[in-house]
């Protein structure tokens, strides 16, 4: 089945998804039988370019890697915004990968509003509309029989919502608990290894790891938007940001990570979600686990998650929560998704 994708911004992960279905092309359309056709792109840094019959993914990746603007693509129509795309760009998936506000969830979550009333499938990896109006978009999109792929909001491409919801369906999920940002994740380790929290940070910022401003990593806001996603995605509630309790890694020191290493125990930054007498309780906060606990041993900018079910015990699932070709894959686990599901 071939899909027309618009791409609503060409960053980091943008340009990590056109990769990996570039090389990955032939594999995708023999195992899979899912090919797809770029039809526009654009992005509010670097430009827009849009043309029904199709764009080519090498020259998108070339422009943009010499650093020139998406509008010098030869052929096309120019300067097109994102919501003027959406409407106007024939396409059935919309792949949305706009900048991450997780205060208002825009502009990601008009753009996501836009494509829904047209018809269009939605996949994103933005936290931004995820955390603040999950069952509002999926309302919506199952209003108008269209899907809403969101598998990279929570630690990147590792099956983490998948899992939930369909490996683990049949299951019931009462608690979930995990260390879901790599940037906390790394400081502590680093600093377990006698570096300060400064060093540590600045170390993180240079790996690309930390968002633009660390304040939402280590004041624990990235995490806390992803245990929102959690309890509403898996636990099915209606949970707030400003209703849940969220302390970061800030007021750690040295001396309580060398402390806690002779007790033979880890500072971790836990985000949690559980239910309890029928009502979710989520918070974000550290958390000194003993080296028996599997979350105390995942080091560096490595995430994990623990699902607690009753049929299965615990369920931890260990792997990237960040990166390129990371969060590239989960837009293509998504969209393999959508492919699987519209040729049924
Ligand atoms: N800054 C985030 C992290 C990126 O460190 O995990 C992924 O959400």
């Amino acid at each position: 089945m071939k899909h027309k994708l618009i791409l609503i911004g060409f960053g980091v992960v943008g340009q990590g998804l056109t990769k990996i279905i570039i090389n990955k092309k032939d594999y995708l359309k023999k195992e899979y039988d899912f090919d797809f056709e770029i039809v526009a792109v654009s992005d509010i840094l670097k430009g827009s370019i849009a043309n029904p019959a199709g764009l080519d993914p090498e020259k998108l990746l070339s422009l943009v890697k010499k650093g020139g603007k998406l509008d010098e693509y030869p052929e096309g129509i120019k300067g097109m915004d994102a919501l003027t795309t959406i409407n106007n760009v024939d396409a059935n998936i919309m792949i949305e990968l706009s900048y991450t506000d997780v205060k208002t969830g825009e502009p990601a979550t008009s753009f996501c509003k836009a494509a829904f009333i047209k018809g269009i499938h939605v996949v994103t990896s933005n936290k931004g509309p995820v955390s603040l109006f999950y069952n509002e978009l999926k309302n919506l999109a199952t209003s108008k029989n269209l899907m809403l792929g969101i598998e990279g909001t929570v630690m990147s491409g590792t099956p983490v919502l998948n899992t939930a919801l369909k490996s683990l369906a049949g299951c019931k999920i009462s608690k979930i608990s995990g260390i879901l940002n790599g940037t906390t994740n790394y400081i502590l380790s680093e600093m377990e290894q006698g570096n300060t929290y400064e060093d540590a940070l600045k170390k993180a910022q240079e790996l690309g790891y930390a968002e633009a401003d660390p304040t939402g990593d280590v004041e624990g806001w990235d995490t806390l938007a992803k245990v929102i996603i959690l309890s509403n995605v898996v636990m099915g509630g209606n949970v707030k940001i400003e209703e849940t309790d969220n302390e970061g890694i800030t007021k750690i020191t040295l001396e309580d990570v060398e402390k806690a290493k002779a007790e033979g125990a880890r500072w971790k930054l836990i985000g949690e979600t559980s239910l309890k007498n029928g009502q979710i309780e989520a918070k974000v906060a550290p958390v000194k686990l003993t080296l028996s606990d599997p979350l105390a041993n995942v080091m560096g900018a490595t995430n994990a998650i623990t699902f607690e079910t009753d049929l299965l015990g615990p369920v931890t699932v260990i792997g990237a929560g960040a990166g390129k070709s990371e969060t590239g894959y989960s837009i293509l686990t998504d969209l393999l998704d959508i492919n699987r599901s519209l040729k049924k």
